[in-house]
């Protein structure tokens, strides 16, 4: 990153900017791809790319493009959204074909349906490619876009041994983040073909996210994307195996089985905590955790922990809850 060859990406661009556009591009099969500051932006991009005020969105009713982005949806884009639930992050067909509008006056037009891969709210699990497909079947029968929130795309590759490319097959648009797993200090990629690039590319701007010498952080991204991809696997085997150990102590449950990827949610059913205050005490013992419900913890493996950090973790947790 010290060493990037930098330029003015806003004026003729920057070179390592470019670079990871078109590696990003590639990747994902797409005609081309924007470097992005963060995932939130690259989906509102996207959302922003297809939606007009008045219009609706379909996605999982735990959708972050619609629970975790601030209200972005209605917000900056006037639109508003339909919401299925989802096996682990598959939609039903049927239910799925009857949330789209008729084409009747009163109603909002349906104008594009999300996925998100790998879908966060059940824990990281890898969307499969059928139900992928469905979702494209349906687009095309009704004439409407997909957006892909591939968030954690990467992680379903690994998991799936897909390539990113056919799982993102089924997606007009599709969001990745290069911070998560893939360990760069910042930024996300948002993919489509020309068409859509044109109009997200103003999105883009008048959200103020254009960046200018942006190759400093465009090289980690690079990075990223060339070398730490593979070693995902480590992580999900983390995650495996402290859902296996957490999972075994006192008030906390977590199926292994349905840990495919780099989340584990865990549920906590204990006399003396709840999510919450398990996670204030294990703040004490440097382990950072997210409440996500009133039920679950959110544990995340990434490449900063390893076995030592599993251990702390375990000891702390059967420090508080024996
Ligand atoms: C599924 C999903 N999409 C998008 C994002 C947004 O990423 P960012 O935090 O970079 O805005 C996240 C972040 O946690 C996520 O889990």
């Amino acid at each position: 990153m010290a060493d990037a060859e930098v330029g003015d990406d806003v004026l003729d661009g920057d070179p390592t900017v470019r670079r990871l556009e078109a590696f990003a591009a590639e990747w994902l099969g797409k005609d081309g791809a924007l470097y992005v500051p963060s995932g939130t932006m690259a989906n509102q991009i996207a959302l922003g790319s297809w939606l007009r005020p008045g219009d609706e969105v379909i996605a999982a009713e735990d959708a972050h493009v619609l629970l975790y982005e601030g209200g972005a949806t209605g917000f900056l884009h006037g639109a508003q959204s339909a919401t299925l639930p989802t096996t682990r992050g598959a939609f039903d067909e049927a239910a799925l074909r009857a949330k789209v509008r008729p084409d009747f006056i009163h109603c909002p037009p349906t104008a594009l349906i999300c996925v998100e891969q790998t879908h966060m709210g059940s824990g990281g699990s890898v969307v499969p490619a059928d139900a992928l497909a469905m979702v494209r079947r349906v687009a095309d029968e009704r004439g409407l876009p997909v957006h892909m929130d591939g968030a954690r795309l990467a992680n379903a590759q690994v998991a799936s041994g897909i390539p990113a490319a056919e799982l993102a097959a089924c997606a007009d648009s599709v969001s990745v983040c290069l911070s998560k797993g893939l360990g760069a200090p910042v930024g996300s990629i948002v993919a489509g073909d020309a068409d859509f690039l044109e109009r997200a590319k103003r999105v883009r701007k008048r959200l103020g996210g254009w960046m200018r010498q942006a190759g400093v952080i465009a090289a980690g991204g690079l990075f990223a994307l060339e070398h730490q991809v593979e070693r995902l696997a480590d992580d999900h085997a983390l995650a495996k195996q402290l859902a296996e150990r957490l999972g075994a102590l006192p008030g906390l449950a977590c199926d292994p089985s349905l840990v495919e990827t780099n989340l584990a949610l865990v549920g906590v059913d204990h006399p003396r905590h709840d999510p919450a205050s398990l996670a204030a005490a294990l703040a004490d013992h440097g382990v950072r955790v997210m409440p996500l419900s009133p039920t679950h913890l959110r544990f995340v493996t990434h490449m900063d922990v390893g076995q030592p950090e599993l251990e702390r973790l375990e000891a702390a947790c059967a420090a508080h809850l024996g």
